[in-house]
């Protein structure tokens, strides 16, 4: 019990420090950048961009049915996952978070977007992986 309740006490600092850091409402409005691609909640689809809901845990590269281009396969294959971390570095330059990911200078995304800007980066982030079963990793 003791140990539960040091646990339960360490969780509660961590969810201060993330509502601190990263605003998943905030992030709500920049996800309106990515809408065009991108669709996350109740029947999302694949459309030019994968579906995004489950993507905190998920493998890269694995929406079921979506085309992804031959750097996500090889990220794929390298076994890479998600976490929202790595999510909002990733859309600050999808091709250059490849190229050093899989350490090919050659790689190559379909996603031609980017976000500068890294509170945005981090409050969308937030918000999409609120569409995640799995813990959302700080
Ligand atoms: C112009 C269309 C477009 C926009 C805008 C866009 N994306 Fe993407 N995104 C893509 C495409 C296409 C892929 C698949 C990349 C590939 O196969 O090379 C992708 C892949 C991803 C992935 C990896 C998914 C997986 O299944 O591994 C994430 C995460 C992602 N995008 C997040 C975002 C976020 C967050 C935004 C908004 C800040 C955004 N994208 C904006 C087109 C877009």
């Amino acid at each position: 019990m003791k140990i539960l309740l040091s646990a339960l006490a360490v969780i509660t600092l961590f969810s201060g420090q993330i509502a601190v850091a990263q605003d998943v409402d905030a992030g709500k409005k920049v996800f309106k950048k990515c809408k065009a691609c991108h669709k996350v909640g109740e029947n999302a689809k694949n459309g030019v961009g994968p579906d995004l809901n489950d993507i905190v845990g998920r493998v890269v590269g694995s929406a079921e049915g979506y085309k992804y281009s031959k750097t996500f396969k090889a990220a794929n294959a390298a076994g890479l996952v998600w976490d929202e971390a790595s999510i909002a570095d990733y859309i600050a330059n999808p091709n250059d978070y490849m190229k050093a990911a899989l350490d090919d200078p050659k790689a190559k995304t379909k996603m031609s977007f980017k976000m500068k800007k890294e509170q945005q980066r981090k409050d969308v982030a937030a918000y999409v992986a609120s569409f995640s079963a799995a813990p959302a990793a700080d």
